[in-house]
């Protein structure tokens, strides 16, 4: 086969999805961001009331869910049930409860599944923090992508412009915390995985990033 699968992890606001994104583009490979999938199940569960802690609860509700991602005009559009959840997946709330949704086992065993249907074919570029070491241990190619908390923190400030009410000082506080949930967690934490290349984004933009990328990946061909 022409085609690898490529799995692209880290830390939040490492840059992750632009990369991945643009990646994608550059191979004409199919980009899936599966921390989409762990922010879709945790709008919903708080959408529904449910208690993010109670496990059983929103294994429930996830089983119920029907998640779909999806090229649109500005990217990724990200759709539950067929409705359009795209921006609301952003929201500082999502933000605070979805690593504890990412540690419900049944929730990660029931979105693995299809994260590893999705790449059956090859011909994928994946984003998010076990992909490498637990999703896709076959993956051709696996890049550990990181940059200093401030410019992380700094990148998503940006992004989310003053909707979320919150200051970079505390931007960064937020994200060092999730982080810290991610890499502490029991079952598929954050690690850099066997075989990862470290690529250190701290003042490179994101263009060379790819770059360096789609390089490494023709290499794999
Ligand atoms: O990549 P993003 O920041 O959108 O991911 C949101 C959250 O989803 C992460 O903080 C993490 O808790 C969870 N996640 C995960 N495993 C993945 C992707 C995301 O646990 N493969």
């Amino acid at each position: 086969d022409e085609r690898i699968n490529i799995a692209i992890d880290g830390p939040a606001g490492a840059g992750k999805s632009t990369v991945a994104r643009s990646v994608a583009e550059a191979l004409g490979y199919i980009y899936i961001d599966t921390g989409a999938m762990y922010r879709a199940v945790t709008w919903s569960a708080r959408e529904a009331g449910l208690n993010v802690e109670d496990d059983q609860a929103v294994t429930d509700l996830a089983r119920e869910l029907e998640i779909t991602l999806a090229p649109g005009p500005d990217g990724q559009v990200v759709l539950l049930n067929g409705q359009d959840i795209t921006d609301k997946i952003r929201s500082r709330d999502v933000n605070l409860h979805v690593s504890r949704v990412a540690a419900n086992d049944a929730v990660r065993l029931l979105l693995v599944e299809m994260q590893r249907k999705l790449a059956a074919d090859k011909g994928v570029v994946m984003d998010g923090r076990d992909i490498g070491s637990h999703v896709l241990p076959n993956a051709e190619l696996k890049i550990y992508l990181t940059a200093s908390v401030q410019e992380r923190a700094l990148r998503r400030f940006r992004e989310s412009g003053d909707a979320s009410g919150i200051t970079l000082e505390q931007m960064e506080r937020e994200i060092e915390e999730r982080d810290r949930k991610d890499m502490e967690r029991a079952i598929s934490p954050l690690i850099r995985a066997e075989g990862a290349i470290l690529l250190d984004s701290t003042g490179i933009p994101a263009g060379e990033v790819v770059s360096q990328i789609v390089t490494l990946g023709s290499k794999k061909l």
